[in-house]
């Protein structure tokens, strides 16, 4: 596909680690005693990549689209959010080239859970999962995500502008 500009755009996100809450990381839910915090269904790996659309194609960022005061989007699926990131980007004519992310979370152990996420995030994103890249570290105990307190996610995404 020939692209008339590329764009990157990079996403960050944290949420603070609670019990009784479900840990959700790109739409697949892990098996753990704890999750994370938050107004939506708090994946924090969603959000990350959410924010990576948003950037490349410069609109906003996801409180801005989605406001954690708005009951609207109280427990909402981060998967449709990052479907509307999608679609915005795709009515300004934007395709999304690859995405590469990494979790930071101290435990459980994810990268049995590498290529369900991988193909969550593809379907959402409408591409091949050869083009979605998950990565996974721990904070070698420092810092609050070191410490059990948080999870972090990062996220970069490429975008071509189709031609014409
Ligand atoms: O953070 P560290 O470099 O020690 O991670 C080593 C490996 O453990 C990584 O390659 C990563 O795939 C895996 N990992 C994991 N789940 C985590 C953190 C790291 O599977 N929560
Ligand atoms: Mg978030």
């Amino acid at each position: 596909m020939a692209y008339s500009e590329y764009r990157t755009g990079l996403g960050w996100d944290t949420h603070r680690i609670a019990t009784g809450r479900p840990l959700l990381l790109g739409g697949v839910r892990i098996e753990c005693e704890f999750g994370l915090e938050g107004h939506s269904d708090a994946d924090v790996l969603a959000h990350a990549v959410t924010d990576a659309l948003l950037g490349a194609t410069a609109q906003g960022d996801i409180g801005m689209h989605f406001p954690d005061t708005d009951p609207r989007w109280k427990g909402a699926d981060s998967l449709k959010l990052l479907k509307h990131a999608v679609d915005l980007a795709s009515a300004q004519g934007f395709d999304i080239v690859n995405v590469d992310t990494t979790v930071i979370l101290e435990r459980p152990k994810l990268k049995d859970y590498r290529l369900a996420i991988r193909e969550s995030l593809a379907a959402t994103l409408g591409i091949a999962v050869d083009r979605v890249s998950v990565k996974f570290k721990t904070a070698e105990k420092v810092g609050p995500v070191g410490e059990g307190r948080s999870a972090e996610a990062q996220a970069i995404a490429m975008l071509g502008r189709r031609a014409g």
